[in-house]
């Protein structure tokens, strides 16, 4: 368990399964700028499994709801060391800070652990709050790449945002 002030992460096991189908087959979790996805528990045990080391924690609050997901994974295999972060949060517990923890949360962890100089997340240019998100977990905007994600019928591009090792300056959550 990574302990934040706000959030805790828990890595996801098969028991939250179920929960993640649930999820999964809602569309406002993602969003408007997400693609839609709608999956059965097979798909999800093989979404959670992937080859790019995926690795998926829970949020919860403090009260121990489980208010959102958040993963890194590695951009195009191990090797590579380019990983990349993604995350969703049930409406109705957007808002009160848990996305911004969450991810410090999830920085803190990588380059605490990982052998790693960049950790980057793509997000749609229309997705503000996303963005604000990554500004305050002091990820930096690198540029935009063009038609990555084919979202309700149509090719979007993504602008991708990165933080550098040498910019994070130490955990600002989780202590060493
Ligand atoms: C993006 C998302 C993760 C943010 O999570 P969150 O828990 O609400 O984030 P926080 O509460 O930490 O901060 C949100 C910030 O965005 C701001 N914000 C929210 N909606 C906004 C909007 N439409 N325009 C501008 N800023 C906005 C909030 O005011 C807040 O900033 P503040 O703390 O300075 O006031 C959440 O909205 C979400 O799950 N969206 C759907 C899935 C998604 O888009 N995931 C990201 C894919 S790249």
């Amino acid at each position: 368990m990574l302990e934040g002030k706000k959030v805790n992460l828990r890595v996801l096991g098969r028991d939250d399964y179920p929960l993640l189908m649930e999820w999964l087959n809602q569309p406002e979790i993602f969003g408007r700028y997400n693609p839609l996805h709608q999956v059965n528990m097979d798909d999800v045990g093989k979404i959670f499994t992937s080859p790019h080391e995926l690795r998926s924690f829970i949020v919860e609050n403090k009260e121990g709801a489980k208010v959102g997901f958040i993963d890194y994974f590695y951009v195009l295999h191990p090797a590579s060391k380019q990983l990349e972060v993604g995350y969703s949060f049930i409406p109705s517990e957007r808002g009160k800070g848990y996305g911004t923890e969450a991810l410090e949360v999830m920085v803190d962890f990588v380059f605490l652990t990982q052998d790693t100089v960049r950790i980057q997340a793509q997000t749609d240019p229309r997705n503000l709050a996303s963005q604000k998100v990554l500004q305050k977990a002091g990820f930096i905007k690198e540029g935009v790449l063009r038609k990555t994600f084919f979202i309700r019928g149509e090719w979007t591009d993504s602008w991708i945002y990165s933080v550098l090792r040498e910019e994070w300056k130490g955990p600002r959550v989780l202590t060493a």
